[in-house]
């Protein structure tokens, strides 16, 4: 059994679906990194330590911040992190290399992997594209996986607003989208935005249970947001019924969530009551 360790944090599955194969390839152990947020610190004795995560707004996730904050140790270790973005991550690595940095830690290799984007908003990505990035996933995974057992100390993988907007017609699909969501926060305010149900919700609690840091609870039958939002449309994304949307329900939410992850997966590997967590 290697001596590494790989945390995780996914909303829709493609962070996890890419920790689970990397985790098989390199007999890393797996960690999910929701239900350790709330510990005072964070320890292992594991030599090598892997973080993957999505991409969200060219940043990482708040939650993954708190991680590195709790974690005591991580300088005398191999670090390497894979972050998953659905158009480009732009500097989302150069970013977690600068905040790992000033805490005296030092990441010796960076990976982005593109996968399906989980997007709301007017945009749409066809089965093609989705295939596509799910086969390229893959393929990256088993490179990044012989890297990362030499214990190899690569630049992280970054890119620049330039090479995106001259190599990628991905880009000019979302500048639409993105802009009528942030026009429309403009117009109608940020509230217009939140989280609400329709008549379809079925009481099923899917969206509750999925939530990674319990911010969704049930009350008669019915999702109610909290405000500790982490927004990784887990709720929105795996509801069976499709009944969540965004304010009254005019914005267009692509239904998306890796074919090979279960909401399952997520909710046992998640704290499961605000005690726990
Ligand atoms: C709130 C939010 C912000 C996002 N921002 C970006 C982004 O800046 N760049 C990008 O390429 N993809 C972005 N995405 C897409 C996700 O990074 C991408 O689909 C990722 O693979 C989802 O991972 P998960 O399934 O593990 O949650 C964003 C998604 C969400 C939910
Ligand atoms: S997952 Fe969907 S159907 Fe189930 S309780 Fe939540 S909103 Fe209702
Ligand atoms: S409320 Fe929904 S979007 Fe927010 S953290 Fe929970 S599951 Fe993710």
């Amino acid at each position: 059994m290697s001596n590494m360790e790989i945390y995780w944090f996914s909303g829709t599955g493609n962070s996890l679906a890419l920790a689970r194969d990397l985790a098989l390839i390199t007999g890393a152990r797996l960690k999910p990194l929701a239900p350790l947020i709330k510990a005072k610190t964070i320890n292992s004795q594991a030599e090598a330590i892997g973080l993957v995560f999505p991409v969200y707004d060219f940043k990482t996730p708040k939650i993954i911040e708190e991680f590195i904050t709790k974690f005591e140790g991580l300088e005398n270790k191999y670090l390497f992190a894979l972050c998953t973005y659905g158009i480009s991550p732009l500097k989302c690595l150069e970013k977690l290399q600068h905040e790992l940095a000033v805490k005296g830690y030092k990441i010796h290799a960076g990976f982005a992997v593109m996968m399906p984007h989980n997007a709301v908003g007017n945009i749409s990505f066809s089965n093609a594209d989705r295939e596509k990035a799910l086969t390229e996933g893959k393929i990256r995974v088993s490179k990044i996986a012989a890297v990362i057992n030499n214990r190899q100390i690569i630049p992280v993988e970054i890119e620049t607003l330039i090479s995106v907007l001259l190599l990628r017609g991905l880009f000019f699909k979302v500048i639409k989208p993105v802009s009528s969501l942030l026009l429309h926060a403009v117009r109608h305010g940020w509230e217009s935005l939140a989280f609400t149900v329709n008549d379809r919700c079925s009481g099923c609690e899917t969206c509750s249970k999925v939530c990674p840091v319990n911010n969704v609870t049930i009350n008669n039958s019915q999702p109610v947001w909290g405000n500790n939002c982490l927004s990784c449309f887990a709720c929105i994304q795996w509801c069976p019924q499709e009944a969540i949307q965004l304010g009254t329900g005019k914005i267009r939410v692509m239904r998306y969530h890796h074919p090979e992850v279960n909401s399952s997966d997520l909710i046992y590997m998640k704290p499961q009551t605000e005690s726990d967590y």
